[in-house]
């Protein structure tokens, strides 16, 4: 053993020195100053200053608002700018959003991903009625999971989230590792703005416009474009994405770089993933690590890749930048090992399945506008689904488009299932799966005692108001 015969005094040195190394890159473990401004959200002003209780005023509003640089948009926004204003809580806060609506439309606001009351979904017609312009309505719900949820309207939704309507909700837990890496919350988006400024016709491209679901053309990360992120290499950082397109799928890569997905919808996930590409469908979130490192000074790009959600949506698209990160002119700095990240999550049981919920997404022949539909009924026409409070039930959508389909159910997580009929590993609670072109999904879900309609539909948005959405009652 060539290590045994080594003199003591020398090892010691050995030691002596790497203690030194440890504690010079611990003291510069720190990234530099003002890293994150270029895409810091505003946060949402907390009106009451007790714990427990977040009380924001929130505006819906048109502003002009500069994306391409040098013109003015008039947006959508939630309190004058894209993305909305950053809700943060804890997990069993309560959380009160007094709502005015200031556009000129009607609108609600659907909390994405919150296991709430049906009463404060946002779901037009069920849960509320829709907030006239001029009108307002309070949110008052509990936010009882940890993880990165979002908020969009729910009427005419591809043309106001399109425009600019959406925000993040992001819940803490402070029993989470601490020193996951430097935080960074990233709302990724997109919008159609001609070179004037003027904001995009959200009926462009008639129905083969819908059927391909529209992208904008300016990719936005925190409203901004192209934003550059200046880092320390070496160290860790945490970001938590969430997709608010209304169309666009996002698939991102860092050259060189792997990502550690912790997280996704639901809050942490069983066991970490690696991966090259991170895919967010419209309506996902993620939850990963990543330590970006090369050259004292260099730039990293992060790139939008084109992913293949079937016919033709890959054809002649580059790839795009959507941020960069700016390595700081100093060495690597050596960061602590990362905590071990894992949660118990119990798996839900599809042999309990009380009922099996078999739904196609469809398109219906005809003349005039586009329809789609579930089960072939678009949603104006659908009766809802019926289950009972306790219920778990295994839903199978099936797919019978050249395209695919982000499928969301709100206020409710479901485990999706593997080929074999069990929740896939590792297990982690979901409220978006892709279905994909000549494919299904199938996921299995238990109703906890929150009684109500909850909706379902893809979050491909231009589907969506186009029909394919439908509507489960849930009995006591
Ligand atoms: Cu983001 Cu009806 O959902
Ligand atoms: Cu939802
Ligand atoms: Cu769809």
């Amino acid at each position: 053993m060539p290590g045994s015969s080594r003199p003591p005094l020398f090892t010691s040195l050995l030691l002596a020195i790497a203690a030194i190394g440890c504690a010079e890159a611990s003291s510069e473990r720190s990234q530099p100053e003002g890293w994150d401004s270029a895409v810091q959200l505003r946060p949402a002003r907390d009106l009451d200053a007790s714990p427990g209780v977040v009380e924001v005023d929130l505006t819906a509003r048109v502003e002009e608002v500069e994306i391409v640089p040098g013109t003015r948009t008039p947006v959508w926004t939630y309190d004058g700018g894209i993305p909305g204003p950053l809700l943060k809580a804890r997990v069993g806060d309560r959380v009160i959003v007094h709502f005015r609506n200031d556009l000129p439309a009607p609108t609600t606001i659907h909390w994405h991903g919150v296991r709430l009351l049906a009463e404060m979904d946002g779901a037009p017609g069920h849960s509320q009625a829709e907030t006239p312009p001029g009108g307002s309505f309070t949110y008052d719900f509990v936010v009882p999971d940890a993880g990165l949820f979002w908020y969009h309207p729910h009427v005419d939704s591809a043309a106001q989230q399109g425009n600019g309507l959406y925000g993040a909700l992001l819940v803490d837990d402070p029993d989470e590792p601490a020193e996951l890496g430097d935080e960074l919350v990233l709302v990724l988006s997109d919008i159609m703005v001609h070179e004037d400024g003027a904001l995009g016709d959200p009926r462009a491209g008639g129905n083969f416009g819908t059927l391909f679901g529209r992208e904008g053309d300016q990719l936005l990360v925190n409203g901004r474009l192209n934003p550059v992120i200046e880092a320390r290499g070496g160290l860790r950082q945490r970001w938590r994405i969430v997709n608010a397109a209304k169309s666009r799928y996002y698939q991102l890569a860092l050259a060189g770089h792997r990502f550690t997905r912790i997280g996704g919808d639901g809050g942490l996930m069983e066991r970490p993933v690696e991966t090259e590409m991170l895919v967010l469908t419209p309506g996902e979130r993620a939850d990963v690590l990543v330590t970006p490192r090369g050259a004292p000074g260099a730039t990293l790009p992060v790139r939008w890749v084109p992913y293949d959600r079937g016919y033709g949506t890959t054809f002649q698209r580059p790839e795009v930048e959507v941020f960069r990160i700016r390595l700081a002119d100093a060495p690597e700095a050596e960061d602590a090992p990362v905590p071990a990240v894992a949660r118990a999550i119990p798996a839900l049981d599809p042999a309990a399945a009380v009922r099996r919920v078999d739904l196609k997404l469809t398109m219906e022949e005809g003349e005039g506008d586009l329809v789609m539909g579930i089960n072939d009924v678009p949603f104006w026409e659908a009766e809802p689904l019926m289950a009972t409070v306790g219920d778990t039930e295994v839903w199978t959508v099936e797919n019978t488009f050249d395209f695919d389909h982000p499928f969301h159910l709100h206020g409710f997580f479901f485990q999706v299932l593997g080929e074999d009929g069990r929740p896939a590993r590792p297990m982690e609670w979901k409220d978006t799966v892709n279905v994909p072109v000549g494919g299904a999904a199938r996921f299995v879900v238990r109703y906890d005692n929150r009684p109500g309609m909850w909706m379902f539909h893809c979050h491909i948005l231009d589907h969506a108001d186009a029909g394919m959405m439908g509507m489960l009652h849930l009995v006591r």
